[in-house]
């Protein structure tokens, strides 16, 4: 459980962690290249953890010195795990992992904690099938555990995807890997673009054209080892962008921060609803980054629409409850997926914020949050989803009185030292 309270002043420059979604696509990316990767500020939380323990279960060897050492053995060179693998919350390694699985030539099972297992699968089960993976799981396919057969080698595909998700797109990018000629990904609406990137790195050719992904099957060629710098993530930066807007009196700079266009929506929204932010970028690696400054702001509410929502997706608890201070109605449309993440989201924010005061209704798929209201120290609950549990230690600490979070040790999934960096800006 964590205690907070607001602090008097919220000053200083920090760093976060190094990016979920790139560390895990730097591990599997390595692990399947031939030869020595060196993985600089990879993410140690657990989420990356189930990545790495589930390739050193296929015989990779990855170990931690200054940076993380991966011993790449090519694009068929895993081998089969003698145990079930599993991947405690981490759908980003499920899914992502299952494309790779589906190139092996051996069966893995795959299984998760209870949020997990309860996650849709079969968003990645029908394009992976069609490439000609034999795939089962529970509910019809639908749920983990998953059993991936692979098939060697696959057939590509041209797939339009239902949902706009990286996850999605990103397995079948993998997979592509393993197929003959060229699979085409088509999307709703943008998602992040980490995994394209990452292929450009690693000498892939990625072909994009409006929503649509395209990769070559590489056939008997392999992919080269690369040393990777990762930038911190803009995802756990997003806590404290949000803090030092709400509090009365803060100015919070972080360092060496990634800001890929397909993650900075939360920047863009704040920004559009009046936030006193300030970017300086770095120049360009394999991913822009650079610092971000933040001071308290007034802020206005807004309207987001649907194609936006990917881009700021993990960040729609923060944005919720910024529009608590925002004058007006605050309007967020499309976040259905919000309610098959780590928990059903939309109810997580709804409840947390509802119990410190705020003015909080869905209508459909929108979120509709009127403000600027006072919020009050209560306790509440993480629903075991990392994102929630910092999104209301951040309420706390804009909150007049105590505020409880209960279940605090999944902050660990994505942002160990997060209450470290929090205490370290307090006055
Ligand atoms: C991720 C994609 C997003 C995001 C998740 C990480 C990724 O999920 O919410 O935290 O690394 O590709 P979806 O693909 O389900 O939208």
């Amino acid at each position: 459980m964590i205690t907070i309270k607001k602090p008097l002043s919220l000053r200083g420059d920090i760093t976060v962690p190094g990016d979920k979604s790139i560390s895990h696509r730097a591990v599997m990316m390595a692990s399947i290249a031939k030869g020595q990767s060196r993985l600089k500020n990879l993410l140690m939380g657990q989420d990356c953890h189930s990545t790495i323990n589930a390739f050193k279960s296929t015989g990779i060897s990855i170990r931690a010195k200054e940076d993380i050492i991966v011993e790449g053995k090519g694009l068929r060179g895993l081998s089969s795990p003698i145990d079930v693998l599993y991947l405690g919350n981490s759908g980003t390694t499920m899914r992502l992992l299952s494309g790779i699985l589906s190139g092996q030539n051996f069966k893995t099972i795959l299984t998760g904690d209870s949020s997990l297992s309860q996650r849709p699968m079969d968003r990645i089960i029908r394009p992976l099938r069609l490439m000609g993976a034999d795939i089962s799981g529970k509910d019809n396919g639908n749920l983990a555990p998953l059993s991936i057969k692979g098939a060697g080698s696959l057939k590509s595909i041209d797939y339009k995807t239902q949902v706009a998700s990286a996850q999605v797109k990103s397995a079948i990018m993998l997979a592509a890997l393993y197929a003959d000629g060229k699979t085409t990904i088509t999307e709703p609406c943008r998602s992040r673009d980490h995994t394209e990137r990452m292929f450009n790195l690693f000498g892939v050719d990625v072909e994009q054209k409006g929503l649509s992904v395209s990769v070559k099957g590489l056939a008997d060629s392999e992919l080269g080892p690369q040393d990777i710098d990762i930038p911190g993530d803009i995802s756990s930066a997003a806590f404290f962008i949000a803090l030092g807007v709400l509090s009365d009196d803060a100015q919070i700079r972080i360092d060496n921060c990634g800001l890929n266009p397909t993650r900075t929506g939360m920047i863009g929204a704040l920004k559009r609803m009046g936030a006193n932010i300030e970017i300086i970028s770095d120049g360009k690696g394999f991913e822009p980054t650079g610092s971000i400054i933040v001071k308290n702001s007034s802020l206005k509410a807004i309207k987001i629409k649907q194609e936006d929502v990917p881009l700021m997706i993990d960040e729609i608890p923060l944005i919720s409850l910024c529009a608590t201070q925002a004058e007006g109605a605050t309007i967020i449309e499309g976040i259905a997926e919000l309610r098959v993440k780590e928990t059903d989201r939309v109810h997580a924010i709804k409840t947390n914020l509802k119990a410190l005061g705020a003015s909080v209704e869905t209508e459909g798929d929108s979120l509709i949050i009127k403000g600027p209201v006072k919020l009050k120290g209560v306790s509440v609950k993480s629903f075991d989803d990392h994102r929630i549990a910092m999104m209301s230690v951040i309420a706390g600490a804009i909150s007049k009185g105590n505020t409880s979070v209960l279940n605090t040790d999944c902050i660990d999934v994505s942002f160990p030292g997060f209450m470290d960096t929090l205490s370290a800006l307090s006055k």
